[in-house]
């Protein structure tokens, strides 16, 4: 960590007006910048060359039992207008007070921007990204965000280091929770809604906050699912799976990005020309400005691609990085790279722009503390529409992986045994990177199945998450004896998924599977809720459980959410954004893989697999069972033949053939067949999210486009090939209905 640097820089070069950079392409997805691009101008005449890498510093304050803190010295930065910008730091008082320094203490009164990991909720918390994936439900995952933004927006804040799209094959690594799981498509459009929520009707409205996304570029394949690891992959590879959700999230306006911590193809992603330049800058014309990780800057000494802190700096700020979040090395060393001629005031002077403008067009320059608002703040924060909103999305987000017997849902009047370490517990519930969230505002499973009516719940927590002892397995034994049903809660802790916290092994921790072994020989049934950060090794628990409900770590409404699927007053429509593995050593196992010369056959020795294990997931991606069951009929097709360039229109007919209402994903994978690169078997190009009652049915229409047949071809072109695809519709990436369709030139 590096903590202040108290360097005062002393050598204030005149600032020379350089003329504009960048030319501003108007682009349907990045408004050409500044409404205030004059403003920009002027004011960037009138500053010192300290002033201006004030304006690329960005510092952490603190939070103390009292509340929010900032170190003294960085108080000082502010006044001397040596840093713009600062994280963590939320609370209208707090917020208020260090914009008043900035307003009211420094030469030129320029504004502070306030930046907050606000990842899935601010004081009212929404399940992990990887949770609400699961739901599917793009406008549920829309409201998330927005609600998030109106509460973070009310404390003063300006951005969030969000959304986090990275694609991740890899369970062991601990940020799979933080995003949409492994699927491109899905977490193409999982990005856009997010960022739709976040930046509201647009950057200016005070429920409005700038998006970042992050963490550019591919950091979800850090090598062997280790934090902070190494990323090396073809560059067709990095543009087919990896690129596309960034992409999407700046298509859809996010303003500002975020560069990752790992290398690629050799080159710290924070001194990454190639991808913060050629791709991003150039190809995506994306006009905001990229802040680096924490430290990301700095760290590139340790990559071993510079030799010292000045020279990271130079590296980062000519790769693209416009704002250094945390290394303090602009503000020590951007002054004698000046001098040396290592980097030009132009380039300086383009990162200042981007950052002034994006504070013009919040509004700060007209009205600071437009964002601290505690009247705001009051009427929104974990209001009772805020809450509802949470609930909705939770119980969304759960996906019912078994249902033995049809043991869900349970009667109110079933004779619940509420056994294990999460049954009462709330201060995980929030799970990692929950922003200002509390366990104290959380419904526990406990106070949830109460709420809902269920009033023969006897308790026994057995064990804790992740020691050893069993001592209190015979009391969660004496409890079963008198039960119909054992709902028995285990999971991860919150902090064992996140940042920092890969697991080489992804069962659950502790003794949570001999509790389970030993409540089997209760003969009772088992209804096993889970609460993880990533998808586990479940291999036991399959067969010790008869009904298993994934539940993720579901935020302040976990426990109503629970009851409404437990009771069946929702019936569950979640879906696996994440194949779930059968052991470790499968993976990484995805549904989109490729074919290879020798495809999987389980009675052949000779072709690609384990001699120890399938090659299967224990779940798919796109799994998930219902309370009620669907049947797919064949897929019809207007045109089986059709010409490059002309839409396919599909139509399927889904009938609910159960007992309840429900609702299902309708997935759509297209193969093809044969092209000038190897493709996937399966890859999802389109998914709808449809109600069906009870005994009915639906036809559910696709049509798709040259781009759905587009792929990087052998001479990296984008683009699709005429030949034969299959078509493949269903409940997950299994999907059974197959039709065979040719694309003429
Ligand atoms: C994480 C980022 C986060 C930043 C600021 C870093 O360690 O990688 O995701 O936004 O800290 O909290």
């Amino acid at each position: 960590m590096f903590y202040k640097f108290s360097f005062f820089l002393i050598f204030f070069l005149c600032t020379c007006v350089q003329p504009m950079a960048h030319a501003q392409t108007r682009v349907p997805s990045q408004k050409s910048a500044p409404a205030g691009n004059s403003k920009v101008e002027a004011l960037l005449k009138k500053m010192t060359l300290q002033e201006k890498i004030g304006q690329l510093t960005l510092y952490t304050t603190d939070w103390e039992s009292t509340g929010p803190t900032i170190r003294d010295g960085y108080k000082n930065d502010i006044r001397s207008g040596a840093c713009g910008a600062l994280f963590n730091s939320h609370t209208v008082p707090f917020t208020r007070e260090l914009q008043r320094i900035a307003i009211e203490e420094t030469r030129l009164k320029i504004p502070l921007l306030f930046g907050y990991d606000v990842i899935h909720g601010y004081k009212t918390i929404f399940p992990i990204p990887l949770g609400e994936a699961a739901s599917w439900d793009l406008t549920a995952i829309e409201k998330s965000a927005r609600v998030a933004a109106k509460e973070a927006s009310s404390a003063g804040l300006h951005w969030t280091f969000a959304p986090m799209v990275d694609v991740a094959r890899d369970p062991r690594w601990g940020r799979v929770m933080e995003g949409a799981g492994e699927d491109t498509y899905l977490g193409c459009r999982i990005a856009e809604a997010r960022v739709r929520g976040i930046q509201g009707k647009g950057i200016g409205n005070t429920d409005a906050v700038l998006a970042c996304v992050k963490h550019y570029a591919a950091y979800g394949a850090a090598i062997g699912g280790r934090d902070y690891n190494t990323v090396d992959m073809s560059e067709r590879f990095l543009r087919e799976y990896y690129l596309p959700p960034y992409k999407a999230a700046i298509d859809a306006g996010a303003r500002t990005v975020m560069a990752s911590f790992n290398d690629y193809d050799g080159v710290p992603a924070t001194g990454n020309k190639f991808l913060l330049d050629q791709i991003l800058r150039k190809e995506w014309k994306f006009k905001g400005f990229v802040v680096s990780d924490y430290t990301g800057i700095a760290e590139m000494v340790n990559h071993g691609v510079v030799a010292n802190d000045k020279e990271a700096g130079e590296l980062a700020l000519q790769a693209g990085v416009d704002m250094d979040m945390q290394s303090a090395i602009y503000q020590r060393f951007t002054a004698q790279s000046l001098r040396e001629g290592k980097i030009s005031l132009q380039q300086i002077d383009d990162a200042v722009r981007r950052i002034l403008s994006l504070k013009f067009e919040l509004g700060l320059f007209d009205d600071p503390y437009k964002f601290s608002d505690q009247a705001r703040y009051d009427a929104t924060i974990l209001s009772a529409e805020n809450r509802a909103a949470a609930r909705d999305v939770a119980k969304r987000s759960i996906v019912l992986l078994q249902n033995k017997g049809n043991v869900l849902p349970l009667s109110k009047n079933t004779k619940i045994a509420l056994i294990g370490p999460l049954a009462e517990n709330k201060s995980e519930l929030i799970g990692n990177w929950c922003g200002a969230g509390s366990g104290s505002d959380c419904v526990s499973v406990r106070e949830g199945l109460q709420l809902a009516g269920y009033n023969q719940v006897a308790f026994a927590k057995a064990c804790e998450i992740a020691d050893h002892d069993e001592s209190g397995f015979k009391a969660a034994l004496e409890v079963a004896q008198h039960a119909d049903v054992l709902v028995v809660v285990l999971g991860e802790r919150a902090d064992m998924s996140g940042e920092a916290a890969s697991r080489s092994n992804i069962k659950l921790p502790g003794v949570q599977e001999n509790l389970l072994k030993a409540l089997k020989s209760s003969g009772k049934p088992i209804v096993v809720i889970l609460m993880n950060g990533r998808p586990l090794d479940l291999s036991e628990i399959v067969n010790d459980a008869d009904a298993i409900l994934e539940a993720w770590w579901l935020g302040t409404e976990t426990g109503n959410a629970l009851a409404d699927v437990i009771s069946g007053a929702y019936n569950p429509s979640g879906k696996l954004p994440m194949s779930f593995p059968k052991s470790v050593g499968q993976i990484p196992v995805y549904y989109n893989y490729k074919s290879t010369g020798r495809p999987y056959d389980p009675n052949s020795k000779w072709t690609s697999k384990y001699i120890d294990e399938q090659n299967n997931p224990l779940f798919p991606f796109g799994f998930g069972l219902s309370y009620t069951t669907f049947e797919y009929g064949e897929i019809q097709c207007d045109n089986p033949v059709f010409k490059k360039g002309t839409p396919v229109q599909l139509r399927v007919n889904v009938r609910n053939t159960g007992k309840y209402d429900g609702e299902e994903v309708v997935q759509l994978y297209i193969r093809d067949v044969t092209a000038s690169v190897t493709r996937p078997v399966r890859e999802l190009k389109a998914f709808k999210k449809i109600k069906i009652p009870q005994g009915g049915n639906e036809t559910i229409s696709f049509s798709l486009t040259d781009a759905d047949f587009s792929f990087y071809k052998k001479n990296m072109q984008f683009g699709s090939e005429a030949g034969k695809f299959e078509i493949y519709i269903g409940g997950s990436a299994l999907a059974s209905r197959k039709l065979s369709i040719e694309m003429k030139p």
